[in-house]
Formats: structure tokens, C-alpha cells, sequence
């Protein structure tokens, strides 16, 4: 069974057909992926036949991994998944480290976290920092139902807020720590983008405008017109120059580029030295 799931992956063009079979037929069987390799076909009922039948076909048509689990690790966390937000990237870990710096320097400021989606960075950063809020905002409300459904099982609801909103439109950012991983994927990509992406994950999260900024562009405006101590956002490829210019057009003084464990530079931040 897992051989024959691992071809028909192969053949439907997913790049870790063995990696992918293991985890999906893993969490059918309620069994580690590694587990996988030592059971025996002739073990496994008709149920849990059918149920391996219908992960590899949702796989196949490549839907990923992660939506049909349900879940996502991130940072110490089991984020929960639907089909309403973006699957947090390992890359978005490296603005929590930022995140986490910015807001040690920082005390008594508030973190806010603009595009929250799954709630991930919010509750990242309230998970390490425990004691200290945070506040998560995003334009669409089924994410914010996916952030807070997180909130609640992981018991941070007490000290993730999360609040319907363009940006960060109407939130007090005074001396705040604002960090942000908004679409930033430019429209003409769209059609180079892996069908995971293109074909699941939904627009909102990931196409912004012809050059990819324009939900950057609106959310550093407002970090500076409101007057956030610190701001720090997650960018693509060839992006670096172009955001720091706009922090520093918004009155960030100092600006820094951050690179993910690949060496690409990942995420931008922004200070105000006075
Ligand atoms: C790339 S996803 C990131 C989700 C999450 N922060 C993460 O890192 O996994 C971007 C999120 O920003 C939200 N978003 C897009 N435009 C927005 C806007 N103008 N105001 C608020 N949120 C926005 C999307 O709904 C989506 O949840």
C-alpha cells in the first residue's frame, strides 16, 4: 500500500512522495510517520484502506499535506489549518526571532501581529513570552475564526486579542512592536507558483498587487503614521532594498535585513532610534 501510494504521488508531480505517504498514511493509522515502512498490508482493515485511498487522492490532486491533516508545527506549536488560511512557512519563524529581539528591548510595549491568518505568529510570541499580550488583526474574518479556534486550544486566548481589520487600521501602534507576514507574491507570479500554492491556499494570503506590495506599502504607512516603535515584515525574493526605503520613508530610522537559514534575506525591520 504505502509503495503504491508513494508512485501515484511520484506520477502526480509531488516533490516528496515518500516523506508525504508516510505522514498522511501515518495519520490515518494514528502512527509516527517513521512508523510506517514496518506495517504489514495484510494488517490493515477495509476502513483504514478506504481512509488511505482518500488521503492519497486529495494528495494527488495535490492539495498539501498540511490541510489534510489539519495541522502545521510552528515554533514549539501545533498550529491548526483549514483551507481559509495560509500554511505557516518555517521561513516566518525567522520574524518571530526578529519579533522577539525587538520586543525584549521594548518592555511594557504591546506586539502586533498584522495578517495573523492561523494566529501563528501571535501565538508564537505569546507563547514564548509568557505574561505579555499580543494583538492579532486580519481583513478576513474565516481566518480570524481559525486564529482564534487556535487561541483557545492552546490556552493563549487570554493574551492573544484578535480584531477584524484593513491592516492595521484603527489600532493604537504607539510604542508598539509591529511585525507582519502579508501576500507579497506579485500577480505576474501567480502562474509560476507550485498548484499547492496557486491552486489551495487562498489568494488573499498571498498575491499583492502587480509588484507584490501592495499590502506592505498600506501596512508600513500606517506603522509610521501611528507611531510604532519598531516595525518588521517578511518579504520574497528582491524585496529588501524596496521595503527598507519604505520604512525609512516612514520615519523607521534605523533598518536592518534578516536572513532565513537558506541565506536569503527574509525579513525587513525598521527602529526608531529616538
Ligand atoms: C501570508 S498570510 C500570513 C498568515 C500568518 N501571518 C502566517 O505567517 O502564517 C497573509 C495574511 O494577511 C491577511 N491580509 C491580507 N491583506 C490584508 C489586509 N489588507 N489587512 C489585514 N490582513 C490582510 C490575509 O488574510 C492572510 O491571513
Amino acid at each position: 500500500m504505502r509503495r503504491a501510494v508513494i508512485a501515484r504521488l511520484r506520477e502526480a508531480g509531488v516533490d516528496t512522495p515518500a516523506l508525504d505517504a508516510n505522514v498522511l498514511i501515518g495519520h490515518v493509522l494514528g502512527i509516527a510517520p517513521e512508523q510506517v515502512a514496518l506495517r504489514i498490508d495484510a494488517e490493515l482493515g477495509q476502513k483504514d484502506l478506504r481512509a488511505i485511498e482518500a488521503v492519497a487522492e486529495r494528495r494527488e490532486r495535490r492539495e498539501p499535506v498540511a490541510y489534510i491533516t489539519g495541522t502545521k508545527a510552528f515554533r514549539r506549536l501545533e498550529i491548526s489549518v483549514n483551507r481559509d488560511v495560509l500554511i505557516p512557512r518555517p521561513e516566518t519563524e525567522v520574524l518571530v526571532e526578529v519579533g522577539l529581539d525587538l520586543w525584549d528591548d521594548s518592555r511594557g510595549a504591546r506586539a502586533v501581529d498584522i495578517g495573523t491568518g492561523s494566529g501563528a505568529i501571535a501565538l508564537a510570541l505569546a507563547d514564548e513570552r509568557p505574561g505579555r499580550s499580543v494583538l492579532g488583526t486580519d481583513c478576513s474574518p474565516a481566518a480570524l475564526q481559525v486564529a482564534a479556534d487556535n487561541a483557545q486550544r492552546l490556552r493563549l486566548a487570554d493574551r492573544v486579542r484578535l480584531c477584524l481589520t484593513d491592516g492595521a487600521a484603527d489600532v493604537d501602534l504607539r510604542g508598539a512592536v509591529l511585525l507582519a507576514n502579508l501576500p507579497y507574491i506579485s500577480s505576474a507570479e501567480l502562474p509560476t507558483l507550485q498548484p499547492e500554492i496557486s491552486r489551495w491556499e487562498p489568494r488573499a494570503a498571498v498575491i499583492a498587487g502587480i509588484d507584490g506590495l501592495s499590502v506592505i506599502r498600506k501596512v508600513v504607512a500606517q506603522a509610521g503614521r501611528g507611531k510604532a516603535r519598531a516595525a518588521a515584515f517578511e518579504i520574497g525574493v528582491g524585496q529588501a532594498e524596496s521595503v527598507a526605503a519604505l520604512l525609512i520613508g516612514a520615519g523607521f530610522e534605523r533598518t536592518a535585513v534578516h536572513r532565513d537559514l537558506a541565506g536569503h534575506p527574509r525579513v525587513v525591520s525598521g527602529t526608531r532610534v529616538s
